[in-house]
């Protein structure tokens, strides 16, 4: 937004600034760049999006300009719009992130429809208990307790992770939507740290990128999300192997792992679950679901 010639006398009103903004963005290879814009005048604002539009013609005060022009540049370099406002919208709600977090992504969400919908068919008579292991922003647990309080079902959520920075965030994300009482945090290794035969549910988005993957993720996603939130070192597969695994005696029986991958790993998860054993038998009801987009992205399986 540099004022040069005639431009000068040109008031830079919300929506000059947004129409400029959204051809800068795109040049700099947003996919999405009105969106950027708004969202990130909205927030130099401190209003919301909408609000934008009731106002197209405002010019806003240099301190509001000035933010903007900081957060514009740092997006034309690569920076996620969610780190630059610290929050990204999962399942409607908003969660803190940054940059110890991995941003919330759509896909995810199925966990929660699939997990939902389990519970809704098989109403608990006592508290669930619901692992969301490798809790990152405490996305999954977070939701699916409130979805739990809002239904009228009794659960008790673990969020777990191994990174301590990642855990203080899902701590603050329990704090702003209210679910201290239903959902506590765990630092540990998967879930090394939970006794046997003690969860309804596991659920997890463990990292599953493979070496070679991660060399081929966007410059943004390499250079801004924490690497140990979406390598698993070499294949992809390292820790869904291990989560599998514990979860065969970590789960009661009848209780359910759900879990999101690759869609190019898709199979062997599939394999995997079919070749592992519980202490109570082979894993049953071993089904792929596909994401919005056709491709297999969750796995789910019960222990007998
Ligand atoms: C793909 S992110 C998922 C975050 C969040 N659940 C989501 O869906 O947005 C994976 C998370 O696993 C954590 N993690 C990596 N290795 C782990 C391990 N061995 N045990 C527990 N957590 C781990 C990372 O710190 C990161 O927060």
């Amino acid at each position: 937004m540099s004022e040069t010639g005639s431009e000068q006398t040109e008031a830079w009103t919300i929506l000059r600034m947004l129409q400029w903004t959204t051809d800068h963005l795109k040049k700099y290879g947003s996919s999405s760049p009105r969106l950027d814009a708004e969202v990130l005048l909205a927030h130099a604002r401190n209003c919301q999006r909408i609000d934008l539009y009731a106002a197209f013609n405002e010019e806003p005060p240099e301190a509001v300009k000035a933010v903007f022009r900081d957060l514009v540049k740092r997006r034309a370099k690569g920076e996620p719009v969610a780190y630059l406002v610290g929050k990204k919208e999962f399942f409607s709600l908003s969660f803190l992130v940054n940059n110890a977090t991995l941003i919330p992504r759509n896909e995810t969400e199925h966990i929660i429809t699939e997990c939902i919908d389990r519970i809704k068919k098989n109403p608990p008579q006592s508290p669930l208990r619901i692992a969301d292991v490798c809790t990152g922003s405490g996305c999954i647990a977070v939701t699916i307790a409130k979805e739990c309080q809002r239904l009228g079902f009794p659960a008790e959520l673990i969020a777990m992770d191994l990174s301590n920075e990642a855990l203080e965030v899902a701590k603050q994300n329990i704090q702003l939507h209210n679910v201290q009482n239903s959902v506590e945090t765990l630092q540990g290794d998967l879930l090394d740290t939970i006794p046997e035969n003690s969860c309804d549910f596991i659920l997890s988005n463990p990292p599953y990128i493979s070496d070679e993957e991660y060399l081929k993720l966007d410059k943004s996603v390499r250079d801004y999300e924490p690497k140990m939130a979406l390598v698993s070192s070499p294949s992809g597969l390292e820790i869904i192997k291990r989560l599998i695994d514990q979860a065969t005696s970590k789960l009661k029986t009848g209780g359910w792992l759900i879990f999101e991958h690759s869609p190019m790993i898709a199979q062997e998860c599939n394999s995997q679950l079919s070749q592992s054993k519980t202490p109570t038998g082979p894993w049953s009801d071993i089904r792929l679901v596909k994401d919005l987009a056709g491709l297999a992205r969750v796995s789910i399986a019960r222990k007998p």
